[in-house]
């Protein structure tokens, strides 16, 4: 049977346009998706908006539609986003979709029916941006302490979800899964939270003369749901309306638990406290990982509108192409740590690692083949053995004998299921260098002996073959053209998921005899004054 890869980015309000920290997660959700559906795993892929709330209420307001209107503008300028990203999403959810909204008040009344929501009358410090209730002792020179913001003093009923009871449970089965929080920062942070305060309950509810724009409790009409809850309900129903084949909604949980919620640091509490302990009171199982990343920042600075350094992915990927831009994302940065953009460290990046690297590694290989064999890729003749050419030191074929169980597979596969995207393009740039080493060392260009330099260009083509397998979940585009450039065709993913084990070994497709198409660049250098000095 098929293994199930579920894997979601947190649903982004729609009271602004995106911008490079909402790319940022979804590239990394839709590397996972790209990859899984390689090995031939089955996948769903969900992203989608958060449309509910006093920030989305009050955003419309400021433009004088109602918060429907508002969302539905709002929204495609994420869809339309995700199209330029390349981004791969099965499933779009919209917490204003009928289905979601069923499914939060049917979660809802199953929660008060079995007495795990109670009613009470609450004072305390509300910080409206967040959305989020403190106690004065939270409260850090008498603002939000999340956000630095004022905060005003509320009194009224509300219904409570009474997390504080699942506690000790969490704790235990935090500690008893090791991947269920990552990166381990995060889980010990989590884990020093819960061991070091007391939970309190979590109020779930807003009275409709505070706000209007929520779903409304399926018990009393005169609230709606607090929008965190109504938001982390979306990665559970989506299960049952948005999954990859509609049949499959109708199995109950078969798309249930999500293989990782992918998130930024900032929302790590809701997901680890607040979704962990509503999936125990719901007698659902938990997802196998939250894995929480960390935060870009401009100039060391938090991206804001009115500092005016917020970073639109559109301009950068009109500017510098999309596979440059979501290389560089998890190149330049491992996911888990902050990082700091730099529009200078991407065109360092462009020139070195593709222009430089991956690009010259692809241009010098097909000039020789187009030189030597009139552009047809020779075939394996296996009765030379690169080691026996006298000055080769690296032979590519080291890297890939035995496809993903061979040397780079098995630590690429290690570092993908860990999430670690920069060790895994570090080892494949390893692997890029090492063949464009085999080059120097083997200088075809002073081969006397036909089999050998066959032998030599067949192992370029073939290294460029598997290489580009590796780049696909990263650089979609660029791994197609090279298997167009190299006269295999550009479906690259619907051929190596029919049979990824071969098609990722050395030798797994057969490239003798195929004609290459040699095109422009890869990747043009990027001319600047910084990089004609260098
Ligand atoms: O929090 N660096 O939505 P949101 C890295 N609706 N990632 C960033 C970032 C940055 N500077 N800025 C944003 C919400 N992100 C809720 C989520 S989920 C059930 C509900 C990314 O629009 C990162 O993934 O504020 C972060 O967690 C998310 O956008 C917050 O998006």
């Amino acid at each position: 049977m098929k293994k199930r890869f579920y894997v979601t980015t947190p649903i982004y309000y729609v009271n602004d346009v995106p911008h490079i920290g909402h790319a940022y997660t979804t590239i990394a959700a839709d590397i996972l998706a790209r990859y899984n559906r390689l090995l031939g795993n089955e996948v769903f892929f969900l992203t989608g908006t958060d449309e509910h709330g006093q920030k989305v209420e009050k955003a419309a307001q400021e433009k004088g539609k109602t918060p429907k209107e508002h969302a539905d503008l709002m929204v495609g300028n994420f869809k339309k986003l995700w199209l330029k990203l390349n981004i791969s999403e099965h499933g779009f959810i919209r917490t204003t979709d009928t289905e979601h909204i069923k499914t939060v008040q049917g979660l809802l009344q199953m929660l008060w029916d079995r007495g795990e929501i109670e009613k009470r009358s609450y004072a305390g410090w509300y910080c409206t941006p967040d959305e989020r209730f403190w106690t004065e002792k939270d409260l850090i020179d008498g603002r939000c302490p999340d956000c630095g913001r004022p905060v005003e003093q509320i009194h009224e009923e509300n219904y409570f979800f009474l997390m504080s009871k699942y506690q000790e449970r969490l704790i235990k089965y935090i500690e008893e899964n090791s991947s269920y929080i990552l990166p381990e920062t995060r889980r010990n942070e989590v884990l020093g939270f819960l061991k070091n305060n007391t939970l309190g309950d979590l109020c779930i509810s807003r009275p409709k003369q505070r706000l209007l724009w929520g779903i409304p409790l399926p018990f009393d009409e005169n609230f709606v749901t607090y929008v965190w809850f109504d938001a982390l309900v979306n990665y559970f129903s989506a299960t049952r309306y948005l999954v990859p084949h509609p049949e499959d909604a109708k199995l109950g949980d078969f798309w249930w638990p999500a293989s990782h919620h992918l998130i930024g640091k900032d929302i790590l509490t809701t997901h680890a406290v607040y979704w962990s302990t509503m999936l125990m009171a719901l007698n659902l199982p938990l997802p196998k990982n939250i894995f929480a990343h960390g935060w870009w920042t401009v100039n060391g600075k938090k991206m804001s509108k009115s500092l005016g350094n917020v970073i639109d992915p559109h301009g950068m990927v009109d500017k510098y192409g999309v596979d440059a831009f979501r290389y560089f994302l998890f190149r330049e940065v491992p996911f888990g740590l902050d990082g700091d953009f730099s529009e200078q460290a991407l065109i360092n990046r462009i020139n070195t690692d593709l222009a430089n690297d991956l690009g010259n590694l692809l241009s010098r290989t097909l000039t020789m083949i187009e030189k030597y064999r009139s552009g047809e890729i020779p075939s394996e003749t296996n009765k030379v053995s690169v080691c026996e050419t006298g000055p080769v030191k690296v032979n590519p074929q080291h890297y890939f004998v035995g496809g993903l169980n061979g040397f780079l597979g098995k630590s690429y596969k290690n570092s993908l299921s860990s999430l670690n995207f920069y060790a895994a393009l570090f080892e494949i740039w390893e692997t890029i260098n090492s063949a464009n080493k085999y080059i120097e060392g083997s200088a075809p260009w002073k081969e006397k002996d036909e089999a050998v330099l066959s032998h030599i260009l067949y192992n370029l083509a073939e290294s460029l073959r598997i290489i580009a397998i590796y780049i696909y979940p990263f650089m979609p585009s660029t791994a197609n053209e090279i298997w167009r450039q190299l006269g295999i065709g550009t479906g690259l993913e619907e051929t190596v998921k029919l049979n990824p084990q071969e098609t990722f070994d050395f030798g797994g497709v057969e490239l003798g005899g195929r004609k290459i198409q040699k095109a422009g660049h890869l990747f043009p250098r990027i001319e600047t004054k910084e990089a004609k000095k260098k």
